[in-house]
């Protein structure tokens, strides 16, 4: 995946995950319609998907949670100006500081926040209230990459390091959930989450007074690009689950 690591402002992109605004809108719709008064985002980057989860259920209140302050004031500034400042709280710190109940818990490109798939699954449980519903969202194989795709993307890449959508359902399942949705991103989200990045660190280059900075950035961009295009395009998916918690 892009390098995300890098100092990058992400203000071509909405979300910071292949997610296009119809999905986040299914995923709001699937959210909204078991009725939470409470729902929190765990590792929630600017909080765009719990914004939209807070605009389809006009009675609930969201809490964001993240450790990037920089990112939570982005997540603000959005709420402020969409009228949901009063129901909407961004927090700094630790997801696994993170304690519920809440009615819908959302956790996207994040798991890693709780030490991977399977055991962000269980940490989910124990958060979410009984009956309620998880949006999960992360990164698996489409299929086993090929040794040429791996020597392609980032180093020591390696085909045991994803899972298949297959093992996180059976993850999901293993830590009491139903899963209401199974979805993946098409190939044209993940053509705008990693062209964002790129375009994002190009218009960075362009605007760079240091010729040594801005060739710093053009050689990073060409080594995610590379990644992407010669290794991981098509084959690298990200599954989107929303579960339901077990009654209690
Ligand atoms: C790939 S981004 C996904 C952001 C957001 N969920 C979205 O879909 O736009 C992963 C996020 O996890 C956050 N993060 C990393 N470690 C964390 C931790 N231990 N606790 C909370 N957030 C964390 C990062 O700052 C980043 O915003």
């Amino acid at each position: 995946m892009t390098d995300t690591t890098a100092a990058n402002t992400y203000s071509g992109l909405d979300f910071n995950a292949p997610l296009s605004d119809a999905r986040a809108r299914r995923l709001a719709d699937r959210v909204a319609a078991a009725g939470p008064g409470t729902v929190a985002d765990l590792g929630c980057g600017w909080g765009e998907l719990l914004l939209r989860a807070l605009e389809s259920c006009p009675a609930a209140t969201g809490t964001g949670v993240d450790t990037d302050d920089r990112l939570l004031q982005r997540a603000r500034a959005a709420a402020e100006r969409r009228g949901l400042a009063d129901r909407a709280e961004f927090t700094a710190g630790p997801a696994d500081a993170v304690r519920g109940p809440f009615d819908a818990v959302l956790c996207v490109g994040a798991d890693h926040a709780l030490g991977g798939t399977a055991p962000a699954l269980r940490a989910l449980s124990g958060v979410v209230a009984p009956g309620g519903t998880v949006v999960f969202g992360t990164a698996v194989w489409e299929r086993t990459p090929t040794a040429g795709e791996l020597a392609a993307m980032w180093p020591g890449a390696t085909a045991d390091e994803l899972p298949a959508t297959a093992d996180v359902v059976d993850a999901a399942l293993d830590a009491g959930f139903r899963p209401a949705w199974i979805e993946s991103a098409n190939g044209d989200e993940w053509d705008a989450f990693e062209s964002g990045y790129l375009s994002d660190w190009e218009r960075r280059a362009a605007a760079c007074a240091d010729p040594a900075e801005a060739a710093a950035l053009r050689a990073r961009a060409d080594t995610a690009r590379g990644w992407w295009l010669r290794g991981f395009r098509g084959v690298m998916g990200f599954c989107y689950l929303t579960l339901t918690a077990p009654a209690g």
